[in-house]
């Protein structure tokens, strides 16, 4: 699969089938993540490779935050792809994704290198999750469980000195949910051609 067809194949998956993903493929995706560009070439993202029991806790922290939010599923733009009650149930099981990815940088080294640092991270994020459709897995960008961030930190053991950007579950997709339409699919409103 090539690079664009990758992009445009792309999903936020939240069904995964429990099959395991090879270790070689794992790090298949974050050598693509570690390839990123980044400010002043700092490579600031770090990985945490979450399996078995430990995604459930992670799992049980995020679904304790999110009765507020299901509350007034009505107005939630995940509608659109997702039932109420097969949101609550990816939130408890990351999908039920053998693997979770939390993607780290360091926090406060020097507090002006924060934006260049995230964007960075984000880049490596998004290498990650293309690499990932090219070999067939799912993954789903997540800040969602950053809602109660501190006891996300005390399940994984996260240090002091690491912010976690974001997280995904890795795994092979149950569902693969229809692309949402593009908002300006021609780019007629979204572009200025200058010069
Ligand atoms: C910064 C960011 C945070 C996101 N957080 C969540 C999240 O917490 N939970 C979730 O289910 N999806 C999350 N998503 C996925 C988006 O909902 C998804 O990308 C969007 O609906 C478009 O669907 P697509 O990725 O299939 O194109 C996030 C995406 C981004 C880029």
């Amino acid at each position: 699969m090539d690079v664009l067809e990758a992009i445009q194949k792309r999903r936020a998956i939240r069904q995964y089938l429990p099959d395991p993903v090879n270790r070689e493929d794992i790090l298949a995706v974050l050598d693509a993540a570690n390839r990123a560009p980044s400010g002043l070439n700092r490579q600031p993202w770090e990985f945490v490779v979450v399996t078995g029991e430990k995604i459930f806790e992670m799992g049980a922290n995020y679904r304790s935050t999110l009765d507020e939010y299901l509350s007034h599923w009505d107005q939630s733009p995940m509608r659109d792809f997702i039932t109420r009650e097969g949101f609550t149930r990816f939130a408890e099981t990351y999908g039920g994704a053998p693997v979770v990815i939390v993607v780290l940088i360091p926090i406060d080294e020097k507090p002006n290198f924060r934006k260049a640092d995230l964007e960075s991270a984000s880049a490596a994020m998004e290498n990650l999750l293309i690499a990932a459709t090219a070999l067939g897995l799912g993954t789903c960008w997540m800040t969602g469980p950053l809602r109660d961030e501190s006891a996300l930190r005390r399940i994984l053991a996260i240090p002091d000195d690491r912010e976690i950007v974001a997280v995904t579950p890795l795994g092979y997709p149950e569902k693969i949910p229809r692309a949402p339409a593009r908002i300006d699919a021609d780019l007629t409103q979204k572009v200025r051609w200058v010069g």
